[in-house]
């Protein structure tokens, strides 16, 4: 057990550094390594995160392992073949045609890889499956990098993807990782509150990202860390805001976008309320007394309740009473 632990761990050291070859060193690796600095990667960062290239090939790692006397069926274990479907017995590389980011565990160990398609097409991302080394939902893409910087800030920037962690990285802010689904899992969640309370989500302005955040600061809650939110202008991912406006603006908006979770949450059922008639407010006011009866601080509740009722122009004791309603009914 162990051992085969250990040959795992061995050959997806082998197969990120043949992955990084073939990116830096060959001629199959030119259009892969010409994306990547069209994205604006710099070389510095293409070797720090071992970034590699799987040509459209089906044997290429295939053979590559055999010649090192690594067992098919081992390999497909370990996440780096696929069986063939028609033809029992036969094997060809998972990864084709991909960019490759390697994914580490908390030890800088890596334990499997994202595939990125170079342009267009389905999946855009293909990821290990889950092995005995690599179950996505107990690790964190970037960790052991980001580790002592969340440790000294005491806050974590989760991101959604590969390329906007790497991308901080690159851009000077390194307290930063990805889930490698869109959603916290509560061990993920405990993982990152272990090393700092904060908990800032930066994730993409579209609605999957906002739905994500939501679902995401609950698990963080209930692994009794702080939730927070920043929302980026414009729909831009982080990637793409880090490139368009710098560093400065990134650490600004971190500073000054970033909202508790209470506070994302009332902005989002805001923009999805009508609040142009008399039923659309009364709606839209019972909603966010839902949403601020959830807040643990009784002075938060208070600050929000206040600024709604100044705002609709009702009484803060009206809304006082809603929510007693809210809590009662949900006893
Ligand atoms: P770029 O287009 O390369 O900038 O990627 P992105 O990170 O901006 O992509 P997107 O916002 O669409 O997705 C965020 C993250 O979700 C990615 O980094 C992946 O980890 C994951 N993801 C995106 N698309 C897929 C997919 O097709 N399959 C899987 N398994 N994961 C995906
Ligand atoms: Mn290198
Ligand atoms: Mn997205
Ligand atoms: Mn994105
Ligand atoms: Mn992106």
């Amino acid at each position: 057990e162990a051992i085969r632990r250990r040959e795992m761990l061995r050959c997806h050291d082998l197969a990120a550094k043949f992955y990084h070859h073939i990116l830096l060193n060959t001629e199959a690796g030119v259009p892969a390594l010409q994306y990547l600095q069209r994205r604006g990667l710099t070389l510095p960062t293409i070797e720090e995160f071992q970034l590699g290239f799987a040509p459209d090939r089906w044997d290429l790692l295939l053979t590559f392992f055999k010649k090192r006397g690594f067992e098919e069926e081992f390999l497909e274990r370990a996440g780096l073949l696929s069986a063939s479907q028609n033809q029992p017995g036969r094997y060809f590389d998972r990864f084709r045609g991909r960019v490759m980011f390697p994914i580490q565990d908390g030890q800088g160990r890596v334990i499997g890889f994202g595939g990125r398609i170079l342009g267009k097409g389905e999946p855009k991302y293909l990821n290990s499956p889950e092995t005995e080394l690599f179950q996505k939902g107990r690790h964190l893409y970037n960790l052991h990098r980001a580790r002592p910087f969340i440790r000294q800030q005491g806050r974590t920037i989760l991101l959604e993807g590969y390329m906007d962690v790497i991308m901080a990285h690159q851009y000077g802010i390194r307290n930063v990782v990805a889930a490698l689904g869109t959603a916290l899992t509560l061990e993920q969640a405990k993982i990152l509150k272990r090393n700092g309370n904060e908990i800032v989500m930066m994730y993409d302005g579209d609605r999957a990202g906002q739905n994500a955040s939501v679902r995401s600061s609950e698990v963080i809650t209930e692994a009794g860390g702080v939730p927070r939110v920043t929302v980026l202008p414009d729909g831009l991912d982080p990637d793409e805001f880090l490139r368009k406006f710098g560093t400065e603006s990134f650490e600004r908006i971190v500073e000054e976008g970033t909202i508790s979770s209470t506070a994302f949450k009332l902005k989002m059922l805001r923009s999805n309320s009508q609040l142009s008639t008399q039923e659309g407010v009364i709606a839209f006011l019972s909603e966010a007394v839902r949403i601020i009866a959830e807040a643990k601080s009784p002075v938060e509740r208070e600050t929000y309740l206040r600024e709604l009722a100044g705002e609709f122009n009702v009484s803060l004791e009206s809304l006082k009473e809603e929510m007693k309603m809210v809590i009662s009914n949900q006893k």
